[in-house]
């Protein structure tokens, strides 16, 4: 079984991509064959600062060591180490209409915080499929907000295949069975979003402990006592959601341990079961962080795997759509 997940080197990374993302990279590569790609390509987007890409990007290697990919396990690399990606994009452009693109929820997000609206955040989408769809990728591990981007994928290769001949596999999407979707803690009605978010109700996974405790203490719920989950009610069901991720309870427990106790423990215990949950991978990071040159040698070697294994499929898109070869 092959798998494929891709996440962005902008800005700092967070609890929601930590329960989204990582959890799930980590956990999957034991399924099969996991290639998991720093997609530098897509950062540049949304306005950029140059330098601070290049140290993010190694940056975010540390971070996905430190969480538990394992070099000698599964490949993990940077996008644009990888030429066949950016091809992969133009060429998918073709059978990727205007209006699926003008569809997709995340570029009308993006796009409306935005003051310079990049083409390259319209066909963004289209670079996320031919990446997923290089590595004839079976399985594809992210949260709830790139499902979307998902369908589209397997919207572009049946389309392909179709007209082409049979060359893409579907993939599927892995998404956590809680926690999905990590709200914001100040404005539970958001995600947690490193570009959207408050700076008070973002959780970063290097944040030290006492930042994390006053990022929870402050968290919004309602005025009342009761621990349940409820449509109305999201900042407490966020707070149940993270809580049963951190200790590795289910939701329901949670609820029945905290229900009419107010909000104060609860919120307490939420900061420290998170804190124990984030901590080893703190830790691992600013060691890892500390040896860049070691990191840069198992991104080229990640990136020599990968390039190798998508090298095929891009030459059978290319002559299957009638490109004279070299
Ligand atoms: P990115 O970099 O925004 O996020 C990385 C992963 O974190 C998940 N995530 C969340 N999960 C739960 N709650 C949240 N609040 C939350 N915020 C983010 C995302 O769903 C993602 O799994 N377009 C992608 C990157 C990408 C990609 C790909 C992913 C490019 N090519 C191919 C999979 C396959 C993105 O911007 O993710």
């Amino acid at each position: 079984m092959r798998i494929f997940s891709g996440i962005q080197p902008t800005g700092a990374k967070h609890l929601g991509n930590y329960i989204g993302g990582f959890t799930q990279y980590v956990a999957t590569q034991e399924l099969g064959e996991g290639f998991f790609c720093i997609v530098d390509l897509h950062s540049i987007t949304v306005e950029h600062d140059p330098a601070e890409l290049r140290t993010a990007t190694i940056d975010l290697a540390a971070m996905l060591f430190a969480s538990g990919l394992d070099p000698a396990r599964s490949t993990t690399f940077v996008q644009s180490h990888v030429h066949a990606h950016a091809e992969a994009a133009w060429l998918l452009g073709s059978v990727t209409s205007f209006g699926e693109l003008r569809r997709m929820t995340q570029f009308k997000d993006k796009g409306d915080k935005q003051e310079f609206v990049s083409a390259g955040l319209f066909t963004y989408p289209v670079l996320m499929a031919g990446d997923i769809l290089l590595y004839q990728t079976d399985l594809v591990p992210i949260g709830d907000d790139q499902r979307q981007h998902l369908e589209l994928t397997r919207d572009i290769a049946t389309r392909f295949n179709q007209r082409f001949g049979e060359t893409f596999r579907i993939p599927d999407g892995r998404y956590p069975e809680i926690g999905a979707r990590i709200m914001d803690l100040q404005e539970p009605e958001n995600k947690m979003s490193t570009t959207g978010g408050t700076p008070l109700g973002t959780v970063f996974v290097a944040d030290p402990p006492d930042v994390i405790r006053r990022k929870f203490k402050g968290a919004v719920t309602d005025s009342g006592h009761e621990v349940h989950r409820a449509a109305d009610k999201p900042g407490v069901t966020n707070l149940v959601e993270i809580m049963a991720v951190a200790t590795g309870t289910p939701p329901e427990a949670v609820e029945d341990r905290y229900d009419g106790q107010g909000y104060g423990q609860f919120k307490s215990d939420i900061a420290e079961a998170v804190i124990a949950f984030l901590e080893p991978v703190r830790l691992r990071y600013e060691e890892l962080a500390a040896d860049p040159g070691e990191l840069e040698r198992l991104l080229r070697a990640g990136a020599e795997k990968a390039a190798a294994v998508a090298a095929p499929t891009l030459e059978a898109m290319y002559d299957r759509m009638g490109f004279a070869r070299p």
